[in-house]
């Protein structure tokens, strides 16, 4: 069997599903453009443009990485990621997805459990570091910017709290991932004397997790990270097709940028049938909305990502989705093999709705739900299209990695926006500092307060 992800994008067909989906003739029309645009990401990365895409053949990091996560390992109970957005999502990606959610409740000896901060809410954060004793805690300080708000608000009280509980010698148990060069974090490092790692320079957040900012975490509970960088490594060869129906990446970015500007499918569906893949939909969902949703030339570009796991969604979404505005295009994520499966024992005999699932196991009825609920899609004309994990291993996690990079890129490029900015993310940064009386922010907050005072009431 084909070890490698698959990819079945015939339910956004006409003959699928009537008018909703598209023509041949619309995606052959298209495929001048698609080539251009796949011949223009090669020559700015041979230009040196795209250093995320080279990030699986980054041999030496890799090795640094492995070698702090081994010492990691012999020594501490805990490895606590204080970061946020695309500094913390990769990191609890790989980790659902290959290492379970159940994982800190029974880490195997030697290997320690793992906290993903992603946020300041004070319940949250204390309820994390009230589980983790800081003799026994390693801390990774992850931030590309070193700037920001949410992440050295974490860190500063983490120095405080290890400061005071472990002593003169707490700075063994940090580690600051961020530009080499620049910003308070590798400002901060290097007067403190912390021991650091880069993100490699041109690499952003969301396109980070392949680099020390999501491979330090991974490593350090014993994922395989070579592994998946040479799952990523072998789409990165799939990716650089020059054919439109033999590349993955270039298909599916293109059938989407038409179903979006065409047939106004304007809602991306990811519809996970696996709980470990659970964080995998909220890392797309932060790569596409971060990189699409942008102005563009006469408005606005983007689609608006969303999550659904199956099939708890099937009895959530599900009715909205087969029955309510034909406004989505629907990614339906299916695992072919399971590590380990349950009977489900035969009993009741006379009663026809539970004789029939006596003797099958729950996979295959969860795969019988994930057939039933995209027929139903494609039944009511919603396009669907599905990609086929053989199981999930390090492999085929960098196999989608890659190829989710390469087709968001393009997608981008397709409506004309930067994948690699931010501007709206920054502004709400800029904002908060401005509330919390940075200096040199006067202006902003005096601008933010005005605003708030004139508009129209309709307070209760
Ligand atoms: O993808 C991105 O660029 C953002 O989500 C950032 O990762 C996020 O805002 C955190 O930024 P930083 O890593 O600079 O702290």
């Amino acid at each position: 069997m084909d070890a490698r992800l698959r990819f079945d994008f015939s339910g956004f067909s006409a003959s699928r599903v009537g008018e909703e989906g598209l023509m041949p003739k619309e995606v052959s029309a298209f495929e001048k453009r698609a080539l251009a645009e796949l011949d223009r990401l090669a020559e700015e990365r041979r230009g040196g443009l795209h250093p995320y895409l080279d990030l699986p053949y980054q041999e030496r990091s890799v090795a640094e990485v492995l070698d702090v996560a081994e010492r990691v390992r012999g020594r501490f109970r805990n490895f606590v990621l204080l970061g946020i957005g695309g500094s913390a999502l990769g990191n609890r990606m790989l980790h659902t997805a290959l290492r379970g959610p159940h994982w800190n409740l029974a880490p195997p000896p030697g290997h320690p459990r793992l906290f993903v901060l992603d946020n300041v809410d004070p319940v949250h954060v204390g309820e994390i570091l009230d589980l983790c004793d800081p003799g026994e805690t390693f801390y990774n300080v992850v931030s590309k910017s070193g700037g920001t708000a949410e992440t050295l608000a974490q860190f500063l009280l983490v120095r405080d709290l290890l400061e005071k509980k472990v002593g003169p010698r707490y700075g063994e148990h940090l580690l600051v991932t961020t530009d080499p060069e620049s910003g308070p974090l590798r400002e901060i490092a290097k007067r403190e004397g912390y021991a650091t790692l880069p993100v490699p320079p041109g690499v952003g957040g969301r396109f980070s997790v392949f680099s020390p900012v999501g491979l330090l975490s991974a490593a350090a509970t014993g994922i395989d990270v070579r592994a998946c960088l040479r799952g990523a490594s072998a789409m990165d060869a799939r990716c650089r097709a020059e054919d439109l129906a033999g590349n993955a990446a270039l298909l599916h970015a293109t059938l989407h940028f038409l179903l979006l500007t065409a047939r106004r499918k304007t809602i991306f569906v990811s519809y996970l049938y696996s709980e470990r893949l659970r964080d995998l939909g909220e890392w797309t969902r932060q790569l596409i909305g971060e990189s699409v949703g942008k102005p563009a030339a006469g408005g606005f570009a983007g689609a608006t990502p969303v999550v659904s796991i199956g099939v708890t969604d099937q009895h959530s979404q599900q009715q909205l989705y087969v029955e309510g505005p034909n406004d989505k295009a629907f990614t339906v994520i299916q695992v072919e093999r399971f590590p380990r499966d349950l009977p489900i024992p035969a009993r009741w005999s006379d009663l026809a709705e539970a004789e029939y699932l006596g003797g099958k196991t729950f996979a295959r009825l969860f795969e019988a739900e994930r057939a039933g609920a995209e027929f139903a899609l494609i039944e009511a004309r919603r396009p669907t299209c599905r990609i086929t994990f053989p199981e999930v291993s390090p492999e085929a996690i960098g196999e989608y990695v890659h190829f989710m990079e390469v087709s968001v890129v393009l997608l981008c490029r397709y409506l004309g926006v930067d994948p690699f900015n931010q501007p709206g993310v920054e502004s709400s940064k800029d904002a908060t500092r401005a509330l919390l009386g940075r200096k040199g922010t006067e202006k902003r907050r005096a601008e933010i307060e005005a605003r708030a005072k004139s508009d129209a009431g309709w307070r209760i």
